[in-house]
């Protein structure tokens, strides 16, 4: 997969962009006060963030922008450019398809954050050339996660075993699939 992504997108509420070095300690106040929440589900949250974990992140996020790497991008408030969380496309499910993924802080969960970055990213890959279909993938038992793919209007096509590698996941993973704009 060769993709190659706009550096921003630009959403009534959000703004997703390209990180920078210069976003670590945003990052790191991000991850540590969310922490109870990202536990459960992200196999990189089971312990309290440190500038060296942040930094093993953000350097190639940086660095590496699509290609066959993933596009990561910060999440930020279009009002006043907090970040408020991070999401990204990444090509590894195979030819023509692109997986969203996303997290956002505690203190800005169930305002929209979520649907309206994974409804950016989702309309940005399949404008991409060679990119036919974008995947969500999440644990059958991440009620919140699958309800951003279900607004969004993708279609469940699928229930996968899967790797358990964070507390909560039951080890059965959900395929969300769309091939339409969101
Ligand atoms: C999943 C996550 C990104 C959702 O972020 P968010 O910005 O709060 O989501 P939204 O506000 O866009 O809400 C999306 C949907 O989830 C629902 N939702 C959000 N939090 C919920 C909760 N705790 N319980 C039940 N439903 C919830 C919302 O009601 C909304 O559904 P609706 O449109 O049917 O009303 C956030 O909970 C998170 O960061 N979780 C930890 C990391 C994670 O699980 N990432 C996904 C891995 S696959």
């Amino acid at each position: 997969m060769d993709f190659h992504p706009p550096d921003e997108l630009r959403g009534a509420s959000v703004i997703l962009r390209r990180y920078r070095l210069t976003d670590a300690a945003a990052v790191k106040d991000a991850i540590a006060v969310s922490l109870e929440s990202l536990k459960p589900w992200m196999p990189w949250a089971q312990s309290a963030p440190t500038d060296v974990s942040v930094m093993s992140f953000l350097e190639p996020s940086v660095r590496l922008w699509g290609g066959d790497a993933p596009a990561n991008y910060a999440i930020t408030l279009a009002d006043c450019g907090r970040y408020v969380g991070g999401c990204g496309l990444m090509p590894r499910i195979g030819p023509g398809a692109l997986e969203v993924g996303y997290w956002v802080h505690a203190a800005y969960h169930r305002r929209g954050v979520a649907t309206e970055s994974a409804r950016l990213l989702t309309n940005a890959a399949l404008v991409l050339p060679g990119v036919q279909r974008v995947e969500i993938h999440c644990d059958e038992r991440n009620i919140p996660s699958a309800s951003v793919a279900r607004t969004l209007g993708f279609r469940l096509d699928r229930v996968v075993q899967d790797v358990l590698d964070a507390p909560y996941k039951t080890g059965r993973s959900m395929i969300w699939i769309t091939e339409q704009p969101v």
